[in-house]
């Protein structure tokens, strides 16, 4: 029997109003614009407000890719959202964001792979419609990790910002299915690089983990960035072989947002000109799960790719965890 076709049937995307300039980072701890600029390649971010949580910046994007694809909450059977920074450690954020959207028909999950966390939803929900269990899926990486930055840390405040992504993945005819190929992986050796120290139930919160910032952000950034770059490289050659294409076939390399330099040295080594490689990470800096689907939504409302057109994604994040997937558009 022929699985069910995936189809992206709209796109959408949030970010807060607020702007945090490198320049005003400069105040907060010993740093500067030349150095955040010439190190990352991050000159603004956006920061969420006290009284938005994920699932608002969710909200934002969910229904600007609803309108996108012409179709209601309500016709949702199933949301996803990828997220690190959820609204509370329980119940899951995607039930938040149901409540938000009114979708009640849909059944609602998180899932958490860090930066990686959109790549291994999209393989998720693919596979969910394929196997003609559901319909319409909606699909939002979503991160408000102001809320995890140690701002008295200059080696990670500089690097991340808030915003949300979304998706909404529909079932077609067979043989239609715009996936065309997902390489995902992990390795759990390397969970002390980039992670929260408490806060958890390895370590539940003390007064004085709080007092000195173990629940936020803690990274090793210079392992981190060796291991990116291959981790990035071999799951993007991967999935160009499973799909059948080289990197001349390629439109867009829409790769997670990090660091301007571990991008620029993908494109590199993957051989793809520099102006097919898209890069926004100036305006938000790193935004984790949304940085893709942020990404892919500037690229589909600018009419910068035509249907048809073969699109390279590749993440990697905490966990380690990392990925990549070849999109026909
Ligand atoms: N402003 C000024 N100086 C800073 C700074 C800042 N914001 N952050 C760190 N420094 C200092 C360091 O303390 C260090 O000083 P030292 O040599 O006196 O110890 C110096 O700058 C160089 O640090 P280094 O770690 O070598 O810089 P780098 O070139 O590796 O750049 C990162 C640092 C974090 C930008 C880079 O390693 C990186 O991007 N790594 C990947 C991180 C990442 O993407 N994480 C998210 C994964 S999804």
């Amino acid at each position: 029997m022929q699985h069910h076709g995936v189809t992206i049937a709209g796109t959408g995307s949030y970010v807060p109003a607020r702007v945090l300039t490198n320049h005003d980072l400069a105040k907060m701890v010993e740093t500067s614009d030349d150095w955040i600029r010439t190190r990352t390649g991050i000159e603004e971010r956006h920061i969420a407000a006290a009284d938005e949580p994920t699932s608002a910046l969710a909200y934002e994007a969910a229904c600007r890719a609803l309108d996108a694809a012409g179709m209601k909450a309500e016709e949702l059977d199933y949301i996803l959202v990828a997220t690190f920074t959820g609204d509370n450690i329980f119940p899951n954020t995607g039930c938040y964001l149901q409540k938000r959207l009114g979708a009640f028909n849909a059944a609602a999950v998180s899932i958490e792979a860090a930066c990686t966390g959109f790549l291994y939803g999209l393989e998720l929900a693919a596979n969910l419609i394929r196997s003609g269990n559901y319909r319409n899926i909606l699909l939002v990486g979503a991160e408000k990790i102001s809320s995890l930055v140690d701002w008295t840390d200059r080696n990670t405040c500089v690097l991340f910002g808030d915003g949300a992504g979304a998706v909404v993945l529909k079932q077609t005819t067979p043989g239609h299915d715009c996936l065309k190929s997902v390489k995902l992986g992990a390795d759990g050796r390397y969970t002390d690089l980039l992670r929260t120290a408490a806060g958890g139930s390895m370590k539940p919160l003390t007064v004085e983990d709080v007092a000195s910032h173990q629940n936020c952000i803690k990274m090793e950034g210079r392992e981190v960035f060796k291991l990116a770059v291959n981790a990035m490289v071999g799951s993007s050659r991967a999935v160009m072989e499973k799909a059948g294409i080289t990197h001349d076939d390629i439109r867009w390399v829409i790769p997670h947002q990090a660091n301007l330099r571990i991008i620029s040295s993908v494109g590199k080594y993957l051989e793809v000109p520099e102006d097919k490689v898209y890069i926004n990470i100036q305006r938000y800096g790193n935004t984790s799960a949304a940085s893709i689907p942020i990404a892919l939504d500037e690229i589909v409302r600018s009419g910068q790719v035509k249907r048809g057109e073969y699109l390279l994604l590749t993440a990697f994040g905490a966990g380690l965890t990392w990925g990549a997937s070849v999109i026909k558009w």
